[in-house]
């Protein structure tokens, strides 16, 4: 067994966590919607046609936030097809997945569905193939109380009361080839800054985010962030970031490293952000959305048939060592929550998905949602920077120490909440944490997730082949508290005032 040490102090702080850390994403893709979230023949159908026990799933994981309707898919979408009479609505092939929109679900179906989850609608307008008026068209359509075109055709809509939806998205991955309409960095800021305007016209109280690079490999990433801030700088609040990871090359070691990439990367887009506000003389501080954020490569080039939907596509199956990655990924943003204020695990639902279901049957969740679970329900507080003393192993030239740990304090309730990753593939970690500039605490709940196949995964046969553990292994003398965490397991430890 390997030995790790951990500093912490209720003085050392780095941000109060936004809740919105912890929001989720719905594009019109594959059976993400249709047989998805939506299915109005199911046995647990609602009225509106919405699965109940996939609302039972979202409903569990507390999400936030809820980014719609794209994605890749906004860059072609006329939202207008998506309102008013659903037999009224146009069938239109989506460019985008290669697949037919039959439209059956938009804009006021998804924030019905939204409610019911108990979370908000974020937004994403179409700046591909559409532009400025009628993204402003759509605000007007959902946050303008009455009296316009666009409010009344709202309310005849069966919708009195404005949707007030606070988050918008200007476009998505905007840079990227596969993107319909793409646009260099001076078309798309232009157009994003324009857009910006007539929506903040429109309504004064939105926030919007403009889309950064659609991940750090692109050739134009950080020249794109500055020259599209340079253009929307004073109009928007938050600049999205992006990024997958996979293992394709089978190297569990370098795959876990990942997370440390993850940061790295926030850093720079924060740094450029920040180059900015410094050439314009500004003390605005613009913030990020991690709007897309998961593991994701064995269905990356996925398409196939054309011009049906809904059709079974990117349904990634995770496994064990994903879920660590993805525990991992969720401490790297909990540990710069003084930057990071929006985050959406993409996808929900049966795309890139911690929940699936199966077509008139049963719903499974897979190993990824157990950290994703442990993390939106207990990463209240604020975080607290922890400083480690960990052994380390190289990876590429880089150490990359075995434990990974964000530690969030809850003054109020009086909790500490530990999440923290074992990477090491062979050995447990003793983990110490001195917890002396606290007041006296008990451990409340510790749990691991592990399993000896790193590869092992749930499936609609075998649903809870990986699911959590409770470990015994956690000991608290006065003020020193000790776990051990399993070889390569992910661990929630949450401990409460006496
Ligand atoms: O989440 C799947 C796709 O990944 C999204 O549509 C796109 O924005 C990203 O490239």
């Amino acid at each position: 067994m390997a030995i790790t040490k951990v500093n912490i102090s209720p003085f050392f702080t780095i941000s109060k966590v936004d809740k919105r850390l912890f929001g989720g994403f719905i594009e019109h893709i594959g059976r993400a919607v249709y047989e998805g979230i939506y299915e109005p023949d199911h046995p647990k159908a609602d009225k509106n046609g919405f699965r109940q026990d996939v609302i039972n799933l979202v409903k569990k994981l507390k999400i936030p936030l809820i980014r719609y309707p794209g994605g890749n898919f906004v860059s072609g979408y006329n939202w207008e097809d998506g309102i008013g009479a659903p037999a009224n609505r146009p069938v239109r092939l989506d460019l985008a997945w290669k697949a037919l929109e039959t439209n059956l679900i938009g804009t006021n179906e998804f924030v019905d569905w939204c409610r019911s989850v108990n979370c908000e609608p974020m937004l994403a307008v179409n700046l591909g193939t559409r532009g400025p008026d009628n993204a402003k068209n759509l605000v007007e359509y959902c946050n303008y109380t009455k009296g316009t075109y666009w409010s009344e055709l709202r309310r005849k809509h069966g919708y009195l009361d404005p949707h007030n939806i606070k988050l918008w998205c200007l476009g998505n991955e905007m840079d990227g080839p596969w993107q319909i309409h793409a646009k260099t960095a001076s078309e798309y800021g232009r157009i994003a800054c324009e857009a910006a305007k007539m929506m903040k016209w429109v309504d004064p109280n939105i926030e919007l985010i403009v889309c950064g690079s659609s991940h750090r490999g692109m050739s134009t990433f950080a020249s794109w962030e500055a020259e599209v801030l340079e253009h929307t700088f004073d109009h928007v609040e938050y600049l999205s970031i992006h990024t997958y990871y996979g293992n394709p090359e089978n190297d569990t070691a370098a795959f876990l490293a990942k997370s440390d990439e993850m940061n790295i990367f926030i850093k720079e887009v924060s740094s450029v952000c920040d180059y900015v506000a410094a050439k314009k003389r500004s003390d605005k501080r613009i913030m990020l959305s991690f709007d897309e954020w998961n593991v994701w490569y064995r269905t990356r080039d996925e398409q196939k048939k054309n011009w049906v939907t809904p059709k079974p596509i990117l349904e990634e199956v995770y496994n064990m060592e994903d879920a660590l990655l993805v525990g991992s990924m969720l401490i790297t943003l909990l540990n710069n929550a003084d930057r990071v204020k929006i985050a959406c695990i993409a996808q929900l639902v049966n795309v890139l998905a911690p929940i699936m279901t199966e077509k008139g049957g049963k719903t499974w969740v897979q190993s990824i949602f157990y950290p994703f679970l442990h993390i939106s329900t207990h990463g209240k507080g604020v975080v607290l920077t922890s400083v480690i003393d960990s052994p380390a192993y190289d990876c590429q030239g880089k150490s990359i120490p075995y434990l990974t740990i964000a530690c969030v304090y809850d003054a109020d309730k009086g909790e500490l909440k530990l999440f923290a990753v074992n990477r090491h593939l062979k050995k447990s970690l003793e983990m110490i944490i001195d917890l002396s500039s606290f007041d006296s605490f008990k451990i409340f709940e510790c749990i691991s997730i592990n399993h000896p196949d790193l590869k092992a995964v749930n499936s609609l046969k075998n649903p809870n082949n990986i699911k959590p553990k409770k470990n015994e292994k956690a000991h608290l003398n006065k003020k020193l508290i000790c776990v051990e965490l399993p070889i390569a397991s992910w661990n929630m430890i949450r401990l409460v005032k006496k």
